[in-house]
């Protein structure tokens, strides 16, 4: 730059420095490309509409405006979930990096990154200690914005952080992920997602997770736990709607990624804590007998007033199951329990596990 005499070129010389800096230290891997959206995904979207009892994979609430109604989810009054786990992360985080020694980080769902950096902090502290091991964080998530707002942030708070970051949905993440820079590798899924997955699809997830980790390396897991009706069903019905609005956004998404002509008004949101299946149930509610066309996908389907999409499970454990879900008898025999943390209140429970050889 020819001003580069002058105070503002100076400036902007440091400025295109630290841009340089931090493109050095992130790569971004998308593994969804728009062209395949159409071939690849939407089976699962015409198998849900097209059962009896009609779902729709809580996946599709994550576009960039999902995952920001999700963002502000996080905050509500009623939602104690994002806000009790990060109080148990902030309290566990420097005993977890301690149990673990040295590991590379890899996220699901990383969306914002908020709670992570409990981590980060443990463990920049602990690479600090040896300078030789890379400090290395894999988020991956299906929202590319929020991916690369936050990636852009945490290089900017952590000098020496190397992100490789990868959009893409977790199976996708998982069979992609660069070879671990550091002695040992840590999967983190937080927030109580697994409580997505029905028993099948957590069958499926454990068997993506013991392909992605050796044996010796780490996996750590939030879970949401049983509790009064009331306090669950408050935390899927908040008062400012925000709730609603991300249950009917999926709507908009499909209607953007599918060339749908679902009309938001003609649904409502429906969330219900099903206490024989502990599970929250999320839905939405056509309003009136209606057609639905999702032309990129050559469906089309017709919805009865009153008739319910089943759009997420949001499954709530019990602390005491934990170590089974795991365990020996009914849960993956290569992962082992190595430390749990809850709450005083006993809502959210934290579990650190480890891979061992079978
Ligand atoms: C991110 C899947 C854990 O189930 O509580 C929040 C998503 N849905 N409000 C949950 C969600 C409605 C959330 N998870």
């Amino acid at each position: 730059m020819s001003t580069s005499q002058s105070a503002s070129g100076s400036q902007l010389n440091f400025l295109t420095a630290s841009i340089a800096d931090l493109e050095s230290r992130l790569t971004l891997l998308n593994l969804q490309p728009r062209d395949q959206a159409n071939t690849v995904d939407g089976r699962d979207v015409v198998a849900g509409l097209k059962q009896t009892k009609k779902t729709l994979p809580p996946k599709y609430f994550y576009d960039d405006r999902g995952s920001e109604l999700f963002e502000q989810i996080c905050t509500l009054p009623e939602y104690y979930v994002t806000r009790t786990e990060a109080q148990i992360l902030q309290e566990a985080a420097s005993e977890i990096a301690q149990l673990t020694g040295s590991c590379e980080l890899v996220e699901l769902g990383s969306g914002s990154s908020t709670k992570t950096r409990f981590l980060l902090d443990a463990y920049r502290d602990q690479h600090c200690l040896d300078q030789t091991i890379p400090f290395a964080y894999a988020p991956i998530d299906v929202s590319g914005g929020i991916l690369k707002e936050s990636a852009i942030d945490l290089l900017r708070q952590y000098p020496s952080l190397q992100i490789r970051g990868l959009i893409g949905t977790y199976e996708q993440g998982l069979q992609n992920l660069p070879p671990a820079l550091a002695p040992h590798r840590m999967i983190c899924f937080l927030g109580s997602t697994l409580g997505n997955l029905n028993a099948k699809e957590c069958q499926q997830f454990f068997d993506q997770i013991r392909s992605a980790l050796q044996p010796g390396d780490y996996f750590l897991l939030g879970i949401d736990l049983q509790k009064s009706s009331q306090v669950l069903e408050a935390a899927y019905n908040d008062v400012q709607g925000v709730t609603a609005a991300f249950n009917l956004n999926m709507l908009r998404h499909l209607n953007w990624r599918f060339q749908a002509d679902f009309n938001l008004e003609q649904f409502e949101h429906f969330a219900f804590y099903n206490r024989r299946y502990q599970q929250i149930e999320m839905h939405l509610r056509s309003l009136c007998d209606q057609t639905v066309n999702l032309a990129a996908l050559d469906v089309s389907i017709s919805l009865a007033a009153g008739e319910t999409i089943h759009t997420e499970i949001s499954r709530k454990f019990d602390l005491e199951q934990l170590p089974l879900l795991l365990g020996p008898s009914s849960g993956p025999k290569w992962l082992k329990s190595r430390k749990i943390w809850t709450d005083s209140q006993k809502w959210f429970g934290l579990a650190l596990c480890q891979a061992v050889l079978e």
